[in-house]
């Protein structure tokens, strides 16, 4: 199961850029972090060594905070010279190097306001068990499980499935994320140890008229146009799929049983929040609907690029065309600027069993 689960899809764009472009991301996590403290107050530790895991770090930056939050706590309880391990994993083709670069290097590094903390990373999926059984204290998880551990439908008429014309796609996206939810817990518990806490925060969505659709949508429009001038090819349509979607609050609990447990975790606390849109809120200030297109194209890019290309057919130049549609996204973003009311669910899970 766990094998046929892996997951075989691209990071996020390197070079830093998701790093220099998750301003969106981060604005949540700071609204998650007073509850992220509470989490790591009342964990129980045990052991000579605390290990604090990030599962889907991408290049690091919005790890800072939390990851400091939970050290800033550690430490309060257990001193300056208690040991702290911080593990950072994502995929094998995420950008590593922008992420040690920023652990010792970010203004914001956790790691240059504190001693005795070591640091190291895996680039592995978290689709695998990572760690072994019974040594993780606390885990951080933010804005990956959204991405789905495989793209269960290609899809003609669409990029993202969870809204796609075809209900048989809409379905079977929606089984791969509570099937994926599932594994991820189960693998987590095994690395948790008992009393140990793993905290959450993925995408979720509200009311589908102003949350990401209307951005999904333009993307589409723009590759059709594309198509139509032969730009993109009718397989490379097919194959530009976006493979995430979001979980309502009745996905995250279905799980679990009357009693809050499953796979020996309990589900201490779920909820959805709206989270912040930066991009917006530049624009109400500045008025530059340009730079609005800009932010979001960076956005995309930041996110998408490396799955989009790596969807289109390699003979056709699939960096410039990547640039291309970017380009026309902008454009329409920048030409009609709304606000993206969206949400996210955060969910602290701790190991009971
Ligand atoms: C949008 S970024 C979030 C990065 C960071 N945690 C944040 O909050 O900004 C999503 C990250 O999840 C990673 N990811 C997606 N699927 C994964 C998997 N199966 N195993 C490990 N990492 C995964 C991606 O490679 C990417 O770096």
């Amino acid at each position: 199961m766990v094998e046929e689960m892996k997951a075989s899809l691209p990071a996020m764009a390197g070079g830093g850029f998701y790093n220099r472009h998750s301003s969106l991301q981060a604005a949540a996590i700071e609204k998650a972090l007073p509850l992220w403290r509470q989490t790591v107050e009342t964990i129980h530790l045990t052991g000579p060594t605390i290990r604090v895991v990030d599962y889907g770090s991408s290049q690091g930056h919005n790890s800072m905070a939390p990851i400091g939050a939970a050290i800033d706590v550690l430490r309060e309880q257990k001193g300056a010279v208690q040991p702290i391990e911080v593990i950072h994993t994502d995929l094998p083709g995420n950008d590593f190097t922008t992420l040690f670069g920023a652990v010792i290097g970010d203004e914001n590094s956790y790691l240059t306001k504190s001693r005795n903390i070591f640091v190291s990373a895996i680039g592995r999926s978290y689709f695998d068990q990572l760690l072994p059984a019974g040594s993780v204290d606390l885990g951080w998880n933010s804005w990956t499980l959204q991405w789905m551990s495989r793209n269960p439908a290609e899809d003609p008429d669409f990029i993202y499935g969870i809204i796609s014309p075809s209900a048989w796609i809409r379905k079977a996206v929606t089984e791969q994320l509570a099937l994926d939810w599932k594994a991820f817990l189960r693998l987590r518990s095994i690395e948790l140890k008992h009393g140990g806490k793993l905290f959450c925060l993925f995408g979720s969505r509200d009311n589908a008229d102003v949350g990401w659709e209307w951005l999904v949508h333009m993307l589409w429009t723009c590759i059709i146009e594309m198509r139509a001038q032969g730009l993109l090819s009718e397989e490379d349509t097919r194959k530009i799929n976006l493979p995430l979607g979001p979980r309502e609050l009745t996905d995250v609990r279905a799980p679990f049983g009357d009693d809050g447990l499953y796979a020996g975790l309990k589900l201490a606390h779920a909820e959805k929040v709206e989270s912040p849109d930066p991009y917006w809120s530049e624009y109400q200030n500045t008025k530059d609907a340009g730079q609005f297109g800009r932010n979001w194209r960076n956005f995309m890019k930041a996110v998408f690029a490396p799955v989009i290309q790596g969807a289109i057919d390699p003979r056709n130049d699939r960096e410039a065309r990547t640039e291309e549609l970017l380009d026309r996204f902008a454009e329409k973003v920048s030409s009609a600027p709304r606000e993206t009311r969206h949400y996210v669910v955060v969910a602290v899970l701790e190991k009971v069993s």
